[in-house]
């Protein structure tokens, strides 16, 4: 079997130990004022033997959360805690993307600046759509979305202006790029798909306007920080966060495909729900993304190391993202390429706590 999984990749000019990526996983472990902690720190050094990480969301700006406890990327004490996160996993010889996120109309007002309401591409209020927050009794827990409002031209020009700035403070926090989050139902997620985005201006209505905001974003991120460290992560024919079929799914994400490919992205990140319980990815169109786009192209969702080295030798992935193995596997890559058996992960602990389920996972010892 090929060992390419295993074998060091560059991507572009940074080089990784190996194809293996671990995916973004939002865990919210943070601490007041969503800053990132030494507990952090450990947990992606301790995930350090992937060729990449890619940390959880990290919301450019208070208004773009959605749950509780996720770190953020645009106060001096967050930028302190990427940094000492930055350190701990170069230290161990890693490299580290962040993924920086903005949740859109999934938000709740509880977490938003002054009990404000959320923000999208119109003020429709999706139903079945819960967030991470503080419930009626003042306890967390999983709440209904508030009704958003529609970003207006200032709105979008002032978001957009936030993930550049996020990309900056990523960089001066020692990290190796960014991934900018279009996936899983959130704000870009939600301004490229034609039956959320009923939008009648310049960023509605067709392909071209519904990929422009995704699109002007990344141009002035990756002019701030260089294209090739900026990524995008995708999810085609997603539902998660109560998002609707989209009956033009494939013509905008191809035509997405094709624009990334023009600009030299770092890596195109392509994520399947599957794991999640929602649709899958039509069969067919990772092979027409994969004819539209010639960089990286990283896939993820219900990977083990066969159908990892499957995808990397047809040439549709140059990477493989694991997600799920790696919380419970700090050493997945070791076990992948050994064939050593994994961990099982506990799905109490994904979502808030302390070290339990999240730094105290084994590492494998080998007779
Ligand atoms: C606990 C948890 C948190 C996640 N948080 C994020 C996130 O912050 N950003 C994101 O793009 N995907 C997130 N995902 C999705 C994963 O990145 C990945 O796509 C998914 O788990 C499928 O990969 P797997 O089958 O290898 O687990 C999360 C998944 C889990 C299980």
């Amino acid at each position: 079997m090929s060992r390419k999984l295993f074998e060091p990749y560059t991507l572009k000019s940074l080089p990784l130990r190996n194809r293996i990526v671990m995916a973004p996983m939002t865990r919210c472990r943070c601490a007041e004022g969503d800053i990132p902690t030494p507990l952090m720190a450990e947990y992606y050094a301790q995930r350090a033997s992937a060729g990449l990480i890619i940390s959880e969301g990290t919301p450019v700006s208070p208004k773009a959360r959605g749950y509780l406890w996720t770190p953020g990327i645009y106060s001096e004490p967050q930028l302190a805690g990427w940094r000492a996160v930055a350190d701990a996993v170069h230290s161990a010889g890693g490299r580290l993307f962040a993924q920086i996120w903005h949740v859109g109309r999934v938000s709740h007002n509880s977490l938003q600046p002054d009990g404000e309401a959320p923000e999208g591409p119109t003020d429709e209020q999706p139903q079945d759509a819960g967030c991470f927050a503080i419930d009626a009794d003042g306890n967390p827990g999983n709440v209904p979305v508030s009704r958003p409002r529609a970003l207006d031209l200032d709105g979008i020009a002032r978001v957009r202006e936030q993930f550049v700035q996020a990309a900056r403070n990523a960089i001066e926090a020692g990290m190796d790029g960014v991934e900018i989050h279009a996936a899983n139902g959130y704000l870009f997620d939600q301004f490229l798909n034609a039956k959320v985005n009923t939008r009648d201006d310049a960023y509605g209505g067709s392909v071209e306007n519904r990929c422009r905001f995704l699109l002007e974003t990344l141009d002035q991120a990756g002019a701030a920080i260089g294209l090739e460290r900026t990524g995008v992560r995708i999810s085609p024919n997603g539902r998660f966060n109560a998002m609707p079929e989209d009956p033009e799914m494939e013509a905008t994400f191809l035509y997405l495909a094709a624009e990334l490919d023009r600009r030299g992205i770092a890596y195109l990140h392509i994520n399947d729900q599957a794991t999640f319980g929602m649709p899958a990815i039509p069969d067919g169109l990772i092979p027409k993304i994969r004819a539209a786009f010639h960089g990286p192209i990283i896939l993820c969702g219900g990977y083990d190391a066969d159908r990892a080295h499957g995808a990397i030798g047809e040439g549709f992935a140059d990477l493989v993202a694991f997600g799920v193995p790696f919380i419970a596997n700090p050493d997945l890559p070791a076990r992948l390429e050994h064939r050593w058996p994994l961990n099982e992960p506990d799905r109490d602990t994904f979502y808030g706590g302390d070290e339990k389920g999240y730094t105290d996972y084994p590492f494998y010892q080998p007779e």
